[in-house]
């Protein structure tokens, strides 16, 4: 199984408070917000995408979808990605544990909803 890739660049300390039930997330990283399919519009008869709540009985936490662009390694890049969301993230508490700089944040619930 492939791990959420948002797992990889950032800390994790939300603190559950309300449920939300998980979603289908489109899933994928680009080191370059140009010129990437993970940078365009996504589609999902044709990108990629994962079911969060596959991941909800190994963790126990639920999970929203998040399309993130940040800097790591002197690279601008885009993910994404399934994030944990145990009821109280937002993208103000995110910038704040992040441990990458992030131009830009989006956190949704809707299935598919991180692939505009
Ligand atoms: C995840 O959602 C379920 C169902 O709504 C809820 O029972 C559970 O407490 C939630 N888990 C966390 C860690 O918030
Ligand atoms: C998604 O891809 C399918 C198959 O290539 C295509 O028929 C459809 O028009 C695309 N949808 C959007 C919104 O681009």
């Amino acid at each position: 199984m492939e791990y959420p890739r948002i797992w990889l660049i950032l800390s994790i300390g939300i603190s559950a408070i309300v449920a939300i039930n998980a979603v289908k997330c489109f899933d994928c990283v680009a080191q370059a917000v140009r010129g990437d399919k993970c940078g365009e519009r996504q589609n999902r008869s044709t990108s990629y995408y994962f079911d969060c709540a596959t991941l909800t009985p190994e963790s126990g936490d639920n999970y929203s979808c998040a399309r993130l662009e940040y800097k790591q390694d002197g690279l601008h890049k885009i993910t994404r990605s399934c994030l944990i969301n145990n009821g109280d993230l937002t993208c103000n508490k995110l910038r704040k544990i992040s441990q990458v700089k992030l131009y830009s944040c989006a956190i949704c619930d809707m299935d598919f909803c991180n692939g505009v």
